[in-house]
């Protein structure tokens, strides 16, 4: 695979102050596909500089202005779908379907948006006696996850950019040849110098550098509860703003009224897709207890349609894959039904997980309360409505979830009581300018459409 062997910082590749390497892997063959490299914390103080020096002309750049590099951007990354997506493919093991209309198509949907948004967002409004200015942070240090390698990025780096802030990004170190192909991207939408920077490099080295450096304003992450709260720790200590995107735990529930088979072939089909990488999957399905069995069965027979190593991709690296099958052993432990699936590898080579399936899965259950981030599906029994809305909120986490019901009125009487940041009523359709984030411990912050660019800026007050 094409790699570049430098940093992107002010306009340009550069060479990596140190040595190091990030090799690059398939993880569907387990083959290096190329190298990368790692940055340290020189190598992002050169691009928070040059950043820092890019903010005040592309913050006093006109809205309409910064639309237009924006919707230059979005043009490009259209215009390298089917390279992209190639890339997705090598580096995540995405399989190609998938990589083309997700993985390569969601962020076009989302540059544009933010193309959009940046000429018709009021960046000033009266409020009384007062002109409040909406203006942009300054310099963002972004951090992205591999699971949706190009989608993590724009969905920050295109508010920010249209709010007029300027970008470090750390991409994930599983993933960086899809940010070098945006950083082209960037590069060929005719941004300013300096106002989009990239260093890839390891997480506790280059990522920690980027939080704590104090010329970033404002750290947007996204990962791991546990490098959240890490982030969030050095954001604190430095009174820097902070977004965190951390996962989740969300539940399917399917009311007594709805039609069951489809509520359980568009849940299996949520928690499958992606190898089950997803923040916001539903990987808890809610059953009534007298329609049990039947989901079961229902359930069993959808995921035999996910066959490892064609509809579903590999698992991100060796570290995920062991993670999961951890996940699935403990499942069983705890005395867990097997429907489908299992800790067994499914082929001889490539980071696979079966598609598994767990019945009898209990709300104090580990596999009930803790994010797999695998192709595995937990079904669970309540009684009554209150049951139900007791374990569907019965986790630290909050980001998505869904409800199924005989008509939308009562599941969205349901989904009002939930403790969630999103809710597919009767499975609808994403939409790419709803604000996306958590309650509780799925994060601090909502990203997409406005509510995402209102995250890049302040606000100041003027009285008259
Ligand atoms: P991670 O949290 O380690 O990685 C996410 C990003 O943070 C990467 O760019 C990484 O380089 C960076 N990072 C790691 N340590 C850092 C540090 N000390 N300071 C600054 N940046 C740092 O996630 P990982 O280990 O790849 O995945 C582990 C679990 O995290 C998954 O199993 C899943 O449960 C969750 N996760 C959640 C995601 C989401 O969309 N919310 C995405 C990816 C993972
Ligand atoms: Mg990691």
């Amino acid at each position: 695979m094409k790699a570049h062997d430098g940093m992107y910082i002010d306009g340009d590749w550069r060479p990596a102050a140190g040595t190091g390497t990030i090799e690059v892997v398939n993880p569907a063959d387990e083959q290096v596909i190329a190298h990368v490299p790692a940055g340290g914390a020189e190598d992002v103080d050169a691009a928070v500089r040059a950043a820092r020096a890019a903010f005040p002309g592309w913050a006093a750049t006109p809205p309409a202005e910064r639309a237009a590099r924006l919707a230059a951007l979005r043009g490009v990354l259209a215009a390298r779908q089917g390279e992209i997506a190639e890339t997705v493919t090598a580096e995540l093991g995405a399989p190609p379907q998938l990589a083309q209309a997700v993985h390569a198509g969601l962020p076009v949907v989302v540059a544009g948006s933010y193309a959009e948004l940046a000429a018709s967002y009021a960046f000033e409004e009266k409020v009384g006696n007062s002109t409040v200015l909406h203006e942009p942070l300054g310099v963002v240090g972004a951090i992205t996850p591999w699971n949706y390698p190009l989608h993590q990025v724009v969905a920050k780096v295109a508010p920010a950019l249209a709010a007029g802030c300027t970008v470090v990004l750390k991409p994930a170190e599983d993933t960086p040849l899809t940010a070098q192909l945006f950083a082209e991207a960037v590069h060929e939408a005719g941004l300013p110098a300096g106002v989009f920077n990239l260093v890839t490099g390891f997480g506790p080295v280059a990522g920690q550098a980027l939080a704590e450096h104090e010329g970033v304003d404002l750290v947007s992450f996204t990962g791991s509860t546990a490098v959240g709260r890490k982030i969030g720790a050095i954001a604190g200590a430095g009174v820097k703003r902070v977004a965190l995107e951390l996962g989740g735990k969300s539940a399917n529930v399917i009311l007594p009224s709805a039609d069951l088979a489809k509520a359980v072939a568009v849940g299996v089909a949520n928690v499958m897709a992606n190898s089950g990488q997803t923040c916001s999957a539903w990987t808890r399905m809610l059953v009534p207890a007298d329609r049990y069995e039947e989901a079961v069965g229902l359930a069993a027979t959808a995921v035999a349609k996910y066959v490892p190593g064609e509809r579903v991709g590999p698992l991100v690296n060796a570290r995920q894959l062991e993670r999961v099958r951890g996940y699935i052993r403990t499942g069983l432990d705890e005395g867990a039904r097997l429907v489908a699936g299992g800790p067994d590898a499914p082929l001889e080579t490539g980071y696979y997980v079966a598609p598994t399936v767990f019945a009898d899965v209990t709300p104090g259950m580990t596999i009930a309360q803790e994010e797999i981030f695998g192709p595995v599906l937990s079904i669970l029994k309540y009684e009554d409505e209150d049951e139900a809305l007791r374990i569907a909120n019965g986790t630290v986490y909050g980001l998505a979830g869904a409800v199924w019901a005989g008509d939308e009125a009562e599941a969205a009487a349901f989904a009002r009581r939930m403790d969630t940041g999103q809710v597919d009523i009767n499975g609808g359709r994403f939409n790419p300018l709803a604000p996306f984030g958590g309650y509780k411990q799925s994060g601090v912050g909502r990203e997409l459409g406005a509510h995402g660019l209102a995250e890049y800026l302040q606000t100041k007050s003027l009285q008259f």
